[in-house]
């Protein structure tokens, strides 16, 4: 069966954020935060302390957390791509944070200009860094096939598909929604992945098929090779709706005891660094599933709905939430 509760951990005042051509003001990100929080998320990703070279979104963090300490309610990690990342955020009062690792070489290196190996690396001293300070810290791992179209992906899970009926073996399964273009990548990538984060010390492993072009049955055999190595408890998805596939991607990580779930309000979202990204699945369309499939998550869907209006009045954009765009209709 699947979990009767789901941690839900918006993503939106990052890794939506994150991505606008606009800069959004500061105050609109903090009424923001603040709407989110009071709609009952469990988890509200605030902000990243990364380069504001690389992200100018984010270049006001500092100024974020500091207009939202006190806040209680929800907790509010935000992401660390180093030490000095990491100072930065206990100095601006983060009590939480995350590291960010990526499954495919290439993407490591346009993401956090380092190869896989050398991200573990810093990644342990955060983790260390964080640990004397008892602060928990989370791992995301980037799971891509960029530089892909889409009927390679088609072909190539078709292919991994048939490889798997043929010798029952699991050990294709992670390359289907690793990196295939990369010749050197192994086939277990993810999991190594996730098993280094969960032994440095990550509480929780979020897999994040980052360009969305996963389907339920690779990320099902994706989820089989990460949970051979690291606790089902421990992990969560992160979903990007590309092709629309977030819903039945997240149903199928339910069905194989998945309780946490990554989303982002209105649908806001995608990465800088990776080409062809959409937006996140949006959490109002998630909150409307799993209420409906009778799962509780704590969210108050109405204030949800509130906080998704009001972000995209400011983006001056509509919705990327169908359950928005329905329930507006209503
Ligand atoms: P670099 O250029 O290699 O860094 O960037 P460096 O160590 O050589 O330093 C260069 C400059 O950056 C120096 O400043 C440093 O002080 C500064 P300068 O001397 O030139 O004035 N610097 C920093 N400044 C502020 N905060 C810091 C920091 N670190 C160095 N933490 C770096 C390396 C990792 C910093 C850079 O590549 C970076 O910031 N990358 C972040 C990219 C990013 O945020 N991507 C989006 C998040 S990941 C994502 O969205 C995927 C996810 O959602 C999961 C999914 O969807 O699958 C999580
Ligand atoms: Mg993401």
């Amino acid at each position: 069966g699947i979990p009767k509760f789901v941690k839900i951990v918006e993503v939106g005042p990052r890794d939506g954020l994150q991505n606008e051509k606009n800069i959004v003001p500061t105050d609109v990100k903090v009424e923001l935060i603040h709407r989110l929080v009071s709609s009952g998320l469990p988890v509200v990703e605030a902000t990243s302390f990364v380069s504001p070279k690389w992200v100018p979104q984010l270049a006001d963090a500092r100024d974020v957390m500091e207009a939202v300490h006190g806040l209680e309610g929800s907790r509010l990690p935000v992401l660390t791509p180093n030490l000095k990342g990491f100072e930065a955020a206990v100095a601006a009062g983060a009590k939480e944070v995350a590291v960010f690792a990526s499954a495919s070489e290439s993407f490591s290196k346009s993401n956090i200009n380092c190869s896989i190996r050398e991200s573990l690396a810093r990644y342990r001293a955060v983790t260390h860094a964080a640990k004397e300070l008892s602060i928990p810290v989370r791992g995301y791992i980037s799971i891509l096939l960029h530089e892909f179209s889409a009927l390679l992906v088609i072909v190539w899970e078709e292919f991994v598909l048939f490889a798997l009926r043929m010798d029952g073996k699991t050990t294709y399964v992670s390359c289907v929604i690793g990196c295939p273009e990369e010749g050197s990548i192994h086939p277990s990538k993810v999991a190594y992945v996730a098993k280094e984060l969960h032994d440095m010390g990550c509480f929780e492993i979020s897999l994040g098929d980052t360009i969305g072009v996963g389907t339920p049955g690779t990320v099902a055999l994706m989820l089989e090779a990460v949970m051979a190595v690291v606790p089902v408890e421990k992990l969560a998805v992160h979903f990007h709706d590309t092709y629309g596939q977030s819903l039945p991607n997240i149903l199928v990580s339910l069905q194989m005891g998945i309780s946490v779930v990554d989303s982002s309000v209105a649908g806001l979202g995608g990465c800088p660094y990776a080409k062809g990204a959409s937006g996140n699945v949006a959490t109002e369309d998630v909150v409307y599933m799993l209420h409906g499939l009778g799962v509780r998550t704590n969210v108050d869907l109405v204030k949800l709905l509130s906080a998704g209006d009001f972000i995209c009045k400011q983006l001056g954009r509509p919705s990327g939430s169908k359950t928005a765009a329905a329930l507006s209709r209503v």
